[in-house]
Formats: structure tokens, C-alpha cells, sequence
């Protein structure tokens, strides 16, 4: 296993014998479960994999968020070399963003809502490092998860767009044992807190069950997962929507396809976690 910094380096292995398939993962590190679960399909469908390691601080919008977000590089390199990943890119603040760096890609209408609502420049920031990976590394496939949905939707719709080359592969939300989402934030989270966290999957679940059980009610749906929350004195919500998944406009009737999202604070921790029903 390789580990580079520079595009050089990305570009050199990667076309060292060009008819070999690519796999590519980007990730911020911190790596749990659900990174590796997207790692073990790219190392099933291509003939080599490589993962991206970049916190990129045009994503964040928050500083004290960007500060605090975990960085356990040691500890990634080791998980992914077990793993048998080929190779792992850690470009540097300087390698993404030069001197006088000024272009940015922007997805428009899918970014106006949910985390573009909550997190301004949140999605311009992800599709413009996105981007700027797909490009230098052309990858066969990209690996995301599900869990940020938004963000799987609009990197696909940007692909299509600006046809890009790489396929966007979408892999399931891998979950603890009582249903907290995997994420890298999950680890700054306190004991209590993180008994807390799990009341976002059981309010996904609730309303999954009603809309199973016949209930179409946008409005209704979202009042069930919303009374579910607030009934968890540590939890703070920032949204909760049900969205049409092609456009991710909300709905405001009847849900026959739904992405049925949200963003809670736990402390202050802000968690996201999503299902889709009708899909
Ligand atoms: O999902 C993430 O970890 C990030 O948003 C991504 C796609 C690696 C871009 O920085």
C-alpha cells in the first residue's frame, strides 16, 4: 500500500496500467465501520481502490465544527492497510486549495434545501472537493453512503451534469446495534449524549412504521418524529423534513416516495440520519 500526498503521485499510480479498474473512497479520516463498508464493495468491483483522507475545511461552516473534527490518521492508515487498499491519498490543504484558488462548483436548486438551508456553503464546499478528486484521481467508480443523502444526490447530479467520467456508487447506512447511524462525529459524543443519539433512528423508525401502516401524511409524519425528539431533553432539533428523494423538494402532502430526513443536536454535537420509504 501506497500512501501520496501530490496530484503527481495520485496521477502516477493511477495510469500506471490503464486497463485497470479504480475504485475511489473519499473520506475526512476518522474512519469507522460505514468508510470501511464502502472500502470492501470498491475492492469488490474494481481491481484496485484508493482512499482519499482530506478534512476539508470549505465544507465546514462552522470553525469550531472544523476544530474539533476528529483526525486519527495512524489509526486509518492501519484499518485501511488491513484491508488491502492500494492506495491512500492524503493531499494537503495546500495541494487542494493554492494560493489564489477561486473556482468552486455549485449544484444549484438540490443544494437550496435541508443541509443548504441549515449549513450555507456546507454543499458548495463538498461538490467543489468532490470534484476536484474525481478529477485528479478518475476513478472507475466513487464510493458514498447513503446517510448523507443530499450530499449522495447532488455529487450524482453533478456527475451527470458536467459528465464526468466515474460512476457514483450509493452504499447503505451501516448502523450500531441500537440503530445510531455510523458516523465520525459519534465519537465526540459523552456516554449520555450518546444514549441520547439513538432517539434520531427511533423517530426514523416510527414514522417508517406509520407510513407502512397506510399513514401519507407529510405534516403527520413529521409531527410523530418531531414529539419524539423533543421528548429527549439533550436532543435540539434543526430540521426534520420529508422530501420528494429525485428533487428533494419537501412535500407537503401525500408521501408516496419519501426521503424522510433530519439534523439533531445532540449537546453539541449535530447528527444527521435519513431513510427513504416508497423507494
Ligand atoms: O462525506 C464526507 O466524508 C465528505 O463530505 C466528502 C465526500 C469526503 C467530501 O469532503
Amino acid at each position: 500500500m501506497e500512501i501520496v500526498e501530490s496530484i503527481e503521485a495520485v496521477r502516477a499510480i493511477r495510469w500506471q496500467n490503464p486497463s485497470l479498474t479504480w475504485g475511489l473512497v473519499p473520506t475526512m479520516g476518522a474512519l469507522h465501520e460505514g468508510h470501511l463498508s464502502l472500502v470492501r464493495q470498491a475492492l469488490i468491483d474494481n481491481d484496485r481502490v484508493g482512499v482519499s483522507i482530506f478534512v476539508n475545511p470549505i465544507q465546514f461552516n462552522d470553525r469550531a465544527d472544523l476544530e474539533r473534527y476528529p483526525r486519527q490518521i495512524e489509526q486509518d492508515t492501519r484499518m485501511l492497510a488491513e484491508l488491502g487498499v492500494d492506495v491512500i491519498w492524503v493531499p494537503s490543504e495546500q495541494t487542494m486549495y493554492p494560493a489564489r484558488f477561486q473556482t468552486y462548483v455549485d449544484v444549484e436548486l438540490m443544494t437550496r434545501s435541508l443541509e443548504g438551508v441549515a449549513r450555507p456553503g456546507h454543499m458548495r464546499g463538498v461538490t467543489t472537493v468532490v470534484s476536484k478528486l474525481l478529477h485528479v484521481f478518475e476513478p472507475t467508480r466513487a464510493y458514498f453512503g447513503q446517510k448523507d443523502a443530499q450530499q449522495a444526490a447532488v455529487i450524482q447530479q453533478m456527475v451527470r451534469d458536467l459528465a464526468f467520467r466515474s460512476e457514483i456508487m450509493v452504499c447503505p447506512t451501516w448502523r450500531e446495534a441500537d440503530g445510531l447511524a455510523m458516523s465520525s462525529r459519534n465519537v465526540l459524543l459523552d456516554p449520555v449524549e450518546r444514549q441520547a443519539a439513538t432517539v434520531l433512528y427511533r423517530a426514523l423508525m416510527t414514522a417508517q412504521r406509520a407510513w407502512l401502516n397506510g399513514e401519507r401524511n407529510a405534516q403527520y409524519l413529521k409531527t410523530l418524529m418531531t414529539e419524539i425528539i423533543q421528548a429527549e431533553p439533550l436532543a435540539r432539533i434543526d430540521y426534520i423534513s420529508v422530501a420528494d428523494p429525485a428533487d428533494l423538494i419537501e412535500i407537503e402532502r401525500q408521501v408516496e416516495q419519501g426521503l424522510i430526513s433530519m439534523a439533531v443536536y445532540i449537546g453539541k454535537i449535530r447528527l444527521i440520519d435519513n431513510i427513504t420509504v416508497g423507494v
